[in-house]
């Protein structure tokens, strides 16, 4: 998008490289380089839109609010979550580049008959609409997906829960759209991390962001301090130190925290930061769900140059116990995330961090 002379925004056709464009260059540098990725791209990239249209109406027509339902997590649906779910779900399977695909609307997993050209060969799984419940309010939301791939079922005819818990470390690819003052979509297939904004009046993703790398030291936190009195005390003595002044680490660092985990991940991703949610006395593992924000948000981070542990750990190498667990996370720029792994294991207090 660029702004003329007399002050109008020019259209984008021409100047940027469509998402479509990008991902057919982009083939080569795959070990399986077949269309079928590229396919399975555009398919989450069209419900992509559609999502976004029908949230541009959210307060135009009934879909904000309760849709009386409780889903697996126990939290309540909003008719947008059960809307994107449904709509991501139709545009794979009508893809056909998807075997089995897993949701958080949805307690068990989906799985996609095969075509006569065979089963798909991806898994994915996806958050359809993460923070939903700032959609009434107006503020930014997302839709977080996690791709595998599956050669070969290990049991017979069609994928079992066993193919689809596998560890972070083997997605081919994740991303994310967020919905805000611009729509965007954010992606990576272990070759950088790309960003494409979707210019509305030609409906097309366009390369906006390339190769985004995270600055490797932020002054962003974003962290839900209303549970301070729950955190351990290795992270509160950490935030207590992020909000001591100290001119040569730019101390006190930035609160942040919109409550809309993609929204928070993206700005601190782009600017640097560090996001987190820890354990509290109430929730061992924290909030967010391993298989469908954790580690597709982790995926990202890593390849811009950032890092995601659980406190003491790589997320991205947890082994899944369900397709919905959940596991506490600190996820950002990378010398950030370092230093609250050192509080957390005692390693730095207040009394001896510079
Ligand atoms: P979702 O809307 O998909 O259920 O996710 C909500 C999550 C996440 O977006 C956000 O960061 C977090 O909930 C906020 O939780 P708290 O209100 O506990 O801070
Ligand atoms: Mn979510
Ligand atoms: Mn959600």
């Amino acid at each position: 998008m660029a702004i003329s002379q007399n002050g109008n925004i020019v259209s984008s056709v021409g100047q940027f490289k469509t998402l479509e464009q990008f991902i057919i260059e982009q083939q080569h540098v795959l070990p399986y380089s077949t269309g079928a990725f590229s396919r399975l791209i555009r398919d989450i990239s069209v419900a992509a839109k559609i999502i976004n249209r029908d949230i541009n109406k959210a307060g135009l027509v009934d879909i904000i609010g309760d849709a009386g339902e409780v889903n697996v997590q126990g939290e309540d649906q909003q008719k947008l979550d059960i809307m994107a779910h449904n709509e991501l779900v139709r545009a794979l399977i009508r893809g056909g580049e998807c075997c089995v695909i897993g949701s958080e609307e949805q307690e068990d997993l989906i799985f996609v008959e095969p075509n006569s050209s065979g089963h798909g060969e991806y898994i994915v799984l996806f958050d359809p609409l993460d923070g939903s419940s700032n959609i009434d309010v107006n503020v930014s939301v997302g839709t977080i997906f996690s791709v595998y791939r599956l050669e070969k079922f290990s049991g017979e005819g069609k994928p079992t829960m066993e193919d689809v818990l596998r560890p972070g470390v083997d997605q081919v690819a994740s991303g994310y759209v967020i919905y805000g003052s611009s729509t965007m979509l954010v992606y990576t297939t272990g070759h950088g991390v790309n960003g494409f904004t979707l210019d509305p009046s030609v409906g097309e993703f366009m390369l906006s962001h390339p190769d985004i790398k995270t600055p490797e030291q932020g002054t962003l936190y974003s962290i839900n301090e209303g549970y301070y009195r729950a955190f351990e005390k290795g992270l509160r003595e950490y935030i207590k130190w992020i909000q001591t002044p100290d001119e040569a680490t730019g101390r006190p660092y930035t609160s942040r925290y919109i409550g809309s985990f993609i929204s928070d991940f993206h700005r601190n991703l782009l600017r640097g930061g560090i996001y987190m949610y820890p354990s509290t006395a109430k929730n061992k593992n924290g909030k967010l769900r391993l298989m469908y924000e954790v580690n597709p948000t982790a995926f990202i981070v890593e390849q811009a140059g950032g890092i995601a542990i659980d406190g003491t750990k790589r997320v991205m190498e947890i082994i899944p116990g369900s397709l919905h667990a959940r596991t506490p996370l600190f996820i950002g720029s990378k010398q950030m995330v370092e230093r609250v792994q050192q509080f957390l294991s005692g390693e730095l207090t207040l009394k001896n961090a510079s």
